[in-house]
């Protein structure tokens, strides 16, 4: 089978991604037995559900959502004596501008996610579990159908899985199109059929008050996959393929003025920044500079090229020493990157060359983040507006010299004081851009 794109980098290892960029392999399910699919799901059915969570935790294996939360803690908060059900809904969403994974795993390789789904209804004795997917990818919700309704008639899913006793239906939901709905809680009121307006945490998180009020584990649709690449390695192995505490690989969605943009499965923290542009990507376009890296998804705050953070890394005995490190060797990893000031999120990485114009890239966030708020926050609702509507006036040329602080006035006003993270995630953007540009807004510059 041959590599639909380049082969692997030296610095890739595609274990989630191995067979959605493969050549001939088409998301049947005879494809994917072929492959050796549904082994780790009769490895899993052997083990008591305890361990299972213990080998997530040990595997140290985060969200690939956002959060980068680990995966094996969240399992750990669902309480089995309250007598109440518990679910499972997958986050095919992927609405978080920048992010482009997911719909290749739900679309050339949904064994995979359904295997993982599988072991994790098992160890979190889940019997009714969702696949969320956005409106846009219809061909995806039918592809994700059709290969449940295979995975059912070998019996993989439904009544008494491979004759453990085990049941388990998944059905897939698809959404209306919002980006709201990849909020976890979101996500769960529109399952529930309602209006997708966030729940308040406390008390509504998912684990304890989530689906129909019962525990309920969002996971991204990467985060299930990788589930089923722990039992296929091991989670000592897997682990060892990222940092402490961070397990595994990670699909970094590289887009923006590259020689080579896309998905590049890379383990945590294998790559510096510099080293997936200049490298991985090769590098940037003949004759350009790089200006900015957005690191995570478009709500991250921005970076500025040529900017030295100073972070503190563990020295050569261990302990944790302040260092000065260059903006292209961070290393893309959660931790590197929250000590830098922003987030790995998704790990969408957009990349901008001098040609950009940041008040443009700005607005053009800003028009986005505007027509998705749900309404439900004030702040949020009525905030993000009247950023839109200033640097859109401010493209236009007709910005006055108080827009730039009335912006971050206005977007300090809406981080924080909203339901969900839906404030942040349109109020970073505005903070990290004037911070970091500020010539670019003054008025009159271009
Ligand atoms: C505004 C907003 C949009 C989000 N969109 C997505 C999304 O499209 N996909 C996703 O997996 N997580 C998204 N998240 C994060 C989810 O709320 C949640 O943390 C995640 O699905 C948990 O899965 P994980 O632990 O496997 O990462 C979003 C969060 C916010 C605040």
């Amino acid at each position: 089978m041959k590599s639909l794109l380049l082969p692997p980098h030296p610095k890739e290892r595609r274990i989630v991604f191995k067979n959605a960029w493969t050549q001939g392999y088409t998301p049947d399910i005879e494809c994917y037995l072929k492959d050796g699919g549904y082994e780790e799901l009769r490895k899993a059915l052997a083990m008591k559900p305890a361990e299972i969570i213990d080998e997530v935790k040990k595997s140290n294996l985060r969200g690939r959502g956002g959060a980068a939360f680990p995966c094996g803690v969240k399992w750990g908060f669902i309480r089995h004596d309250d007598g109440k059900p518990h679910y499972i809904t997958c986050n095919g969403d992927e609405s978080e501008p920048g992010t482009f994974k997911d719909r290749y795993i739900l679309n050339n390789d949904p064994h995979q996610l359904i295997e993982g789904m599988a072991i994790a209804a098992f160890a979190l004795n889940v019997h009714l579990a969702y696949i969320y997917i956005r409106c846009e990818f219809t061909k995806s919700a039918g592809i994700v159908t059709k290969a449940i309704e295979e995975a059912k008639a070998k019996g993989f899913l439904g009544k008494n899985i491979l004759g453990t006793g085990f049941d388990l239906e998944i059905y897939v939901h698809q959404g209306a199109g919002a980006y709201i709905c990849g909020e976890e809680t979101s996500l769960i009121e529109s399952i529930e059929g309602k209006r997708p307006y966030p729940r308040i945490k406390p008390p509504y998180f998912p684990a304890v008050l989530g689906l129909y009020m019962s525990p309920t584990i969002v996971n991204n649709v990467e985060t299930l996959c990788h589930v089923k690449q722990i039992f296929k390695l091991g989670s000592e192995e897997y682990s060892k393929m990222g940092t402490p505490g961070d397990g595994g690989t990670r699909v970094m969605c590289v887009s923006g003025d590259v020689m080579r943009p896309g998905p590049y499965e890379i383990p945590v923290g294998g790559v510096t920044l510099g080293e997936l542009i200049n490298d991985v990507c090769g590098g940037m376009k003949p004759g350009r500079k790089l200006k900015a890296i957005i690191p995570g998804g478009s709500s991250s705050k921005v970076m500025r090229a040529g900017e030295v953070y100073k972070m503190k890394v563990k020295g050569p005995d261990g302990e944790m020493i302040e260092k000065d490190v260059p903006l292209l060797d961070i290393t893309m990893d959660a931790a590197s990157l929250a000590a830098a000031g922003t987030m790995i999120g998704s790990a969408g990485v957009i990349v901008m060359d001098d040609s950009r114009s940041m008040l443009w890239a700005l607005n053009n966030l800003n028009t986005f983040y505007a027509h998705e708020s749900c309404g439900q926050c004030t702040p949020c609702r009525e905030g993000v507006l009247w950023i839109d509507k200033m640097t859109t006036r401010m493209v236009n040329g007709e910005g006055i010299a108080q827009d730039p602080i009335t912006l971050k006035n206005v977007a300090d006003n809406i981080a924080g004081r909203t339901v969900c993270a839906f404030g942040e995630a349109a109020s970073w953007p505005v903070q990290s851009f004037l911070e970091k540009f500020p010539e670019e807004f003054a008025v009159g510059a271009k």
